[in-house]
């Protein structure tokens, strides 16, 4: 194992009304406060009008920047910092799923930043004093509520890139299992495939004696099998929807990647490609990409790591190491057909135009992974793969 300072910071509230807590949460950091959210669904769901009375009986001054679209763009980042200036805010509560989290970072990044926000994601720019930030998670995917990672998308050059601090670790975010009965089966299954996908992140590392971690790793796993298809079938079933937005909370906020490489990162640096391009659902892209990505790299030297999981998780009873991996990898492919996501590119109508484009792209700071490095004509054959 190797060495590591554990720090993460984040409170958690987490249970049913939890909102009802906020307020004093908020005054320990500001009183005027950047209010984000998406396309609706939190009117929808009431709780946009529970903050407003919230706000309206503790006085608590607010300007909302409402409409950041999945894969969040750039546009409405600089929207937000143009706001936040203007109104001298010193608050950002982001009210929503992985992308109005993300947008809400970026925004907190930029609001001290001379010049323009960009610059994080292309690594022109460092994070320095950003504005104090919370989340109130209204979908179990991302992870995006207790880590310092944002993904920005550029409509104008169609890239998609991440950036990150541990400052931009919200302070606070509030998980109410409740807010996520609403989404709707496709997002639900996404949601459980990208937990899923961040547990393999972590996991699929060339770190040996991590039992910890991979045990944990592997009760996370656990979790997402059990439940994933239920919260689609029951979308009002509590015990569902609470154990997958806490585990797709533990599985990204550091803790199963501690004492290790922090993970290896290829098959997202290939999905935020696809999606760049092609506006794709982030857990669809994820859930094509990752059987074809591990049948890819699966070798004699790592086949043990794929075995351990096929046996532990899915019950694989062969004993050759070769032969229980590519059994636990045909599982993995099931499992996210049975959540009904995709499973090649063609599902999602993309075919092999733009492959060149997306293999260079996500090469562009240098090969990708850990557990095999991933060079652009190795991401263009997972690509062709995948079609
Ligand atoms: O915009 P609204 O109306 O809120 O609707 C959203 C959106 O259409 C809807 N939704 C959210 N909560 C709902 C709901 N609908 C009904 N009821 C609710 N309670 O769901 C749709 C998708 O929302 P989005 O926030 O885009 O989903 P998700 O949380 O999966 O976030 C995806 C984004 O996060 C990035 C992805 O690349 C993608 O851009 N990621 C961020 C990471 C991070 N910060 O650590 C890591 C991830 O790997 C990922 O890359
Ligand atoms: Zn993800």
């Amino acid at each position: 194992m190797r060495n590591f300072n554990y720090s993460i910071p984040t409170t958690i509230l987490f249970g049913k009304n939890k909102i009802e807590e906020i307020i004093p949460e908020i005054k320990k950091y500001g009183s005027r406060v950047l209010l984000c959210y998406g396309g609706g669904s939190i009117k929808k769901i009431g709780i946009y009008d529970k903050l407003l009375a919230l706000f309206k009986e503790n006085s608590v001054y607010f300007v909302e920047l409402a409409g950041i679209k999945p894969n969040p763009r750039v546009s409405s980042v600089r929207e937000g910092i143009a706001l936040c200036r203007e109104h001298k805010l010193d608050f950002i509560l982001a009210v929503g799923g992985g992308s109005v989290i993300d947008a809400s970072k970026a925004i907190a990044a930029g609001v001290p930043y001379e010049g323009d926000v960009w610059d994080f994601m292309i690594g022109k720019a460092t994070v320095v004093d950003p504005l104090p930030l919370a989340s109130v998670l209204t979908l179990a995917a991302t992870g995006s509520e207790m880590n310092g990672s944002a993904v920005i998308s550029n409509d104008e050059t169609q890239d998609k890139r991440p950036m990150g601090d541990p400052a931009l670790r919200p302070v606070f975010s509030v998980l109410d299992p409740e807010y996520t009965y609403s989404v709707n089966k496709w997002h639900s299954a996404a949601g459980t495939t990208d937990i899923m996908s961040h547990i393999f992140e972590a996991y699929f590392t060339p770190d040996s004696g991590v039992l910890v971690q991979d045990l944990m790793s592997e009760a996370l796993m656990s979790v997402c099998i059990k439940y994933g298809r239920q919260a689609i079938d029951e979308p009002k079933n509590y015990e569902a929807r609470a154990n997958l937005m806490w585990a797709g909370t533990l599985a990204i906020n550091g803790l199963i990647s501690y004492g290790k490489i922090p993970g290896d990162w290829a098959t997202h640096m290939i999905e935020h490609e696809v999606s760049a391009i092609y506006d794709l659902t982030h857990g669809a892209g994820l859930a094509i990409l990752f059987p074809v990505w591990m049948d890819y790299v699966l070798d004699a030297d790592n086949a043990w790591r794929f075995a351990q999981m096929a046996r532990n998780v899915w019950g694989v009873k062969l004993a050759d190491d070769m032969a229980a991996a590519k059994a636990g990898i045909g599982e993995v492919g099931k499992f996210f057909k049975s959540l009904d996501m995709p499973s090649t590119l063609k599902d999602v109508n993309i075919d092999g135009t733009h492959i060149s484009v997306m293999a260079e792209k996500a090469t562009i700071f240098g090969p990708v992974g850990s557990l095999k490095k991933l060079y652009s004509k190795d991401i263009e054959e997972i690509l062709k793969r995948a079609l």
